[in-house]
């Protein structure tokens, strides 16, 4: 950067934004001098971390110019694209140039920030002249663009043009960034599957949550539901069951079959579409267990050898992966390898939950290898299977994640933990210094009910689960040592769709909870404050009504107040 350069951005940076002014953030992560408001005027979610009200507002206008930083035109596209439905303002962008006046402007201004707020931090300055978000990496940029989005009228979203609107932002200086690295959802698409438009609206709907990770749950026993090359019958027998439970009645099938899967073009443009919002698909290949779909496409991979056929019922199956036929490594390897061709995450989640170890108890292929091996039983068994996945895949330069019954039998040495059964699973991993992330069914399941009155709410899987529950989810465990605490990367909601066949239903069950989830991930846990967070809500709704997003109204009135 040139002298002159650095000279403007200070005068800059000193007129339009104090928030950032080159203090130090406090051992406990507050730049001195700001305090976090408590709401004041502003409904930010995840609440961020300072939030100061300044006088005067921005007025966005047709004239209003977007400037940005060299190479960042793709996010003042970005936001242009945001802008351009609901406003009908066609707004110019402009890179940023030393003499670039900041008149009527909204500044993406990448690098002047420093690195105090990491990655993904930015802050945010608005003021009558001019709304600048300055970020030291593009990913805070984006971040603050959300942020700018809340503050906007919640007509913002509409997708058509929205006339007698002033579209103003409040003068605000905020200062804001995470407090862990994996801010996730999942979403099963095995027992049902959703249009690609849906995924793409439901990425879109975590990166404005400023989530950064979407697990996306491929293959199951119901349904196989990604593409291989190799193996098309994975896609031509698996992606196919010849009927599914009715909700309102799991014992009973309803006799209709149902299918369909994604191409490897799809999925290339979801992975494009996610990485445009920052957001790392992770992709989920079920192993050992919940692997029915690809049994019934290619039967010797299963100790029995078969016949057998795409789960219809839900619940867990006998029939596995075979652990003691070379086969299976083979497979599982092909695999991988064009999983790993679609998907640039590092990270890669192989399953392992519920896998019963009945059939490789009375497998010969799977007791030879025990033998082979020197292994204790048939839980050491899974845990040789998992970690010659983690071998393969760490080979090509990538690691795996895995549900926490991986710890069962030996945990793999690199090995991620997601841990679903509860906390402990993840506390363990933690404590032996494996990253783990959290999803604990009490906190994390957004399939469960969301009211006791179970007559009004659709058919779900079972359980209670109220938003303020998964509010109240610390991911951190309470007595994790110290030294620890930096492997608890995150946590995500999980969104099983056995009980959910449509996309309109998904959003039902995922939003408002996902909302606290945001929270759960982003802010810091001193600043959270559920009473604060149901004064915040109703306007993250009236956006998200606007978005055509289907979500379940609050209980408690949060819906109605402050509107
Ligand atoms: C799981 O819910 N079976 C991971
Ligand atoms: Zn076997």
């Amino acid at each position: 950067m040139k002298t002159f350069d650095c000279i403007l951005i200070m005068v800059f940076l000193l007129v339009y934004a104090p928030g950032m002014r080159g203090q130090a953030p406090g051992h406990n992560g507050h730049t001195p001098g700001l305090r976090a408001e408590k709401n004041g005027d502003v409904n930010i979610i995840p609440r961020p971390l300072e939030v100061r009200m300044t006088d005067g507002a921005f007025e966005l206008t047709p004239a209003t110019r977007i400037l940005v930083s060299p190479d960042m035109e793709q996010l003042g596209m970005y936001l242009q694209a945001l802008l351009e439905p609901s406003t009908g303002f066609m707004l110019s962008v402009d890179v940023l140039q030393d003499e670039s006046s900041l008149e009527n402007a909204i500044v993406l201004n990448l690098d002047y920030g420093g690195q105090q707020h990491g990655e993904e931090g930015y802050a945010l300055s608005s003021s009558p002249d001019a709304v600048v978000i300055t970020a030291a990496a593009p990913a805070g940029l984006f971040y603050g663009i959300q942020t700018l989005r809340q503050l906007l009228p919640p007509q913002v979203e509409e997708r058509q043009v929205v006339t007698g609107v002033s579209w103003e932002v409040p003068g605000v200086e905020i200062t804001d960034r995470p407090r862990f690295g994996w801010r996730g959802m999942h979403l099963d698409v095995s027992r049902h599957m959703f249009p690609v438009e849906f995924v793409k609206k439901y990425i879109d709907l975590l990166a404005m949550h400023k989530m950064n990770t979407f697990h996306w749950h491929l293959t199951d026993d119901q349904g196989w539901r990604i593409e291989i090359k190799k193996y098309p019958r994975l896609t031509e027998v698996g992606s196919q069951r010849a009927a599914t439970p009715f909700p309102s009645d799991r014992n009973t099938l309803d006799g209709k079959p149902y299918g369909g899967y994604y191409t490897r073009d799809q999925i290339r443009e979801v992975v494009a579409y996610a990485q445009e919002r920052f957001i790392t698909v992770v992709p989920e290949i079920e192993m050992p267990g919940h692997a029915v779909a690809a049994l019934a496409s290619y039967p010797e991979l299963g100790c029995t050898g078969g016949p057998y056929e795409v789960r219809q019922f839900w619940g867990i199956a006998d029939d596995v992966f075979c652990a003691g036929n070379e086969k299976v490594y083979g497979f599982l390897e092909d695999v991988l390898t064009e999983v790993m061709e679609l998907f640039p995450s590092e990270i890669i989640h192989i399953g392992g939950d519920e896998c019963p170890k009945v059939r490789w108890e009375e497998c010969e292929k799977c007791q030879a290898m025990i033998r082979r091996e020197g292994l204790a039983d048939e839980h050491e068994l899974q845990s040789y299977f998992v970690t010659r996945m983690e071998k393969f895949l760490n080979s090509h330069g990538r690691k795996i994640i895995g549900w926490d019954e991986i710890l069962e039998g030996g945990l793999a040495p690199n090995a991620t933990v997601m841990s679903w059964r509860g906390m402990e699973g993840g506390m363990e991993a933690a404590a032996m210094g494996h990253d783990v992330v959290m999803s604990p069914t009490s906190h994390c399941y957004l399939d469960y009910y969301q009211s006791q009155n179970l007559e009004e709410e659709p058919p779900a899987i079972g359980g209670f689960l109220p938003m303020e529950k998964v509010y109240s989810l610390e991911p951190v465990p309470e007595g994790l040592a110290g030294d620890k605490v930096h492997h608890i990367l995150g946590a995500q909601g999980n969104l099983w769709t056995e009980y959910i066949p449509t996309a309109s239903q998904a959003e039902y069950m995922a939003f408002p909870r996902a909302c606290a989830i945001a929270e759960v991930v982003w802010t810091q846990a001193e600043l959270k404050d559920y009473e604060d967070f149901l004064d915040r809500l109703p306007s993250l709704l009236q956006h998200l009504k606007a978005l055509g997003v289907n979500y379940r109204p609050p209980d408690d009135g949060s819906s109605t107040k402050k509107q």
